[in-house]
């Protein structure tokens, strides 16, 4: 299957259809490669030496999006069976692209390549989709511009921030970007590997330091492939003094991403006496925090270790096999937890809706700024099952109940079609959820595996 362009043109509204379960979810499967390590793969890939072969890629939108970006700077990528090759074209091989990069719905293509695009000897210009253009980019164009980047976004008055798209000067004359030491303001992957990607071009050191350890797959893959850094725990630090600046190729198997894993596993939790096996998944603990956080609520899953892949610890998920799938509390993230469990508070959400007693999410102020504001986004979608729901500034309260079949939008935004989806199993009567199409962006087979579990889930 080919990679069609970063923007799709279908315009029909696409909606699923969702009727409650009437026997436990079971079965096993293995995910599509986790979406942030296939992005890392595609960018440290085009700028390594040599030929990288990545297999098990995410074919959703998100990672073809980062794909085509290094397509038109020149970089040659080639589908081989069931490997992407990747002609590295090394730390100074980039070209100048014919246009605009239009970076479609996904925020870690648009962050990540500011971080390299700012180091290079060409202008560019960096733009997203309707989501993408109101997401706040402040937050990198700002360090940026402190190691000397000549980059700006578009001033938002609504959000008091650059936004995309934008516009970044190529350095004159061979410049290079200079060292950076710097305290992010919160803790975010996608900043941390933009600020050390452009630290690989950089004349001195990149020293970061997070409030707490966001997901480290950048500083993982770039050990991996010979890159001077060093970390401990929240700090980071790259060094590029007497450094050959050559990155070796990977040879790389992407591992299940235990994103897209957690909303079968939160299914396999809302329909009582499931068992289900996810195989093959990224158990990296910058990511696993939905399963510390069903596990305190009685539920959870059974890893079952196999092995490194590229760097990154990688188990089997068994839910349903010690225990019976009842839960016995409601949910409570908070803290370096929050950071843990970013992208998998919609499926912690949907399952506490049918938990015993009240769940707890804070500390989660980021979730209003990620694809949608996810904090309102779910309040309402709950609300429309019918479960009491309180928004707060920095998360939500959820009042454990008896879920009613709903109309359900998406508003664009993947994870809340899938937590809408999760949750209609578990409810009385049918639901719609409508604009779906962009469960696309990160796990198009979602709502087949659903299915091929047992679940009544049909796009109609
Ligand atoms: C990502 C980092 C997180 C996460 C996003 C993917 C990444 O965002 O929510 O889905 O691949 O680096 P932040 O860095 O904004 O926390």
């Amino acid at each position: 299957m080919g990679y069609r362009s970063a923007v799709r043109m279908s315009t029909t509204p696409r909606r699923w259809r969702v009727r409650p379960a009437t026997k436990p979810l079971r079965g096993g499967f293995s995910l599509p490669g986790d979406k942030s390590i296939g992005h890392r793969a595609l960018i440290l890939g085009a700028l390594a030496e040599g030929t990288s072969r990545v297999r098990r890629l995410s074919r959703g939108d998100d990672n073809r999006a980062t794909r085509t970006a290094f397509e038109a700077m020149g970089v040659v990528m080639r589908d081989e069976g069931d490997a992407l090759a990747i002609e590295g074209a090394g730390l100074g091989g980039l070209r100048a692209p014919a246009g605009a990069i239009d970076c479609g719905n996904s925020g870690t293509t648009l962050r990540l390549l500011a971080g390299v695009l700012a180091a290079q000897g060409f202008s560019s210009h960096l733009r997203g989709d309707d989501s993408l253009t109101r997401r706040p980019m402040g937050r990198v164009t700002r360090p940026l511009r402190a190691r000397g980047a000549k980059i700006e976004g578009r001033l938002d008055p609504a959000r008091n921030d650059e936004c995309p798209p934008l516009e970044i000067r190529g350095l004159a004359g061979g410049a290079r970007l200079w060292e950076l030491e710097y305290a992010l303001p919160v803790a975010s992957a996608q900043v941390k590997s933009a600020l050390l990607l452009s630290g690989l071009f950089a004349d001195g050191p990149t020293e970061l330091r997070e409030p707490t350890l966001s997901r480290d797959h950048t500083e993982r893959m770039l050990l991996a492939m010979g890159a001077p850094l060093e970390t401990l725990g929240p700090l980071t630090r790259l060094d590029p003094a007497g450094w050959s600046r050559a990155l070796a190729p990977l040879d790389l198997t992407v591992p299940g991403d235990p994103s897209s894993a957690a909303f079968l596993v939160a299914a396999a939790h809302v329909v009582q006496g499931s068992r289900i096996a996810a195989r093959g998944v990224c158990v990296n603990p910058t990511r696993t925090g939905f399963l510390e956080v069903l596990r305190d609520q009685g539920g959870g899953a059974v890893m079952d270790p196999k092995g490194d892949q590229g760097a990154e610890p990688v188990a089997d998920l068994h839910v349903g096999v010690r225990s019976t799938g009842v839960l016995r509390a409601g949910a409570r993230v908070a803290g370096e937890l929050a950071v843990r469990c970013i992208d998998e508070v919609p499926a912690l959400v949907a399952v506490a809706a049918v938990s015993p007693g009240e769940s707890d999410f804070r500390d989660l102020a980021e979730l209003r700024v990620k694809e949608s504001d996810r904090v309102r986004a779910l309040v309402t979608m709950l609300r429309a099952f019918g479960i009491e729901a309180e928004e707060r500034p920095d998360g939500l309260r959820v009042q454990g109940g008896k879920p009613r079949g709903a109309e359900v939008h998406s508003g664009g935004d993947h994870r809340i079609a899938m937590a809408a989806a999760v949750l209609a199993l578990g409810a009385e009567g049918e639901t719609r959820v409508h604009d779906v199409g962009c469960v696309d962006t990160s796990f198009p087979d979602f709502a087949a595996l659903l299915r091929a579990l047992g679940a009544d889930i049909e796009e109609d």
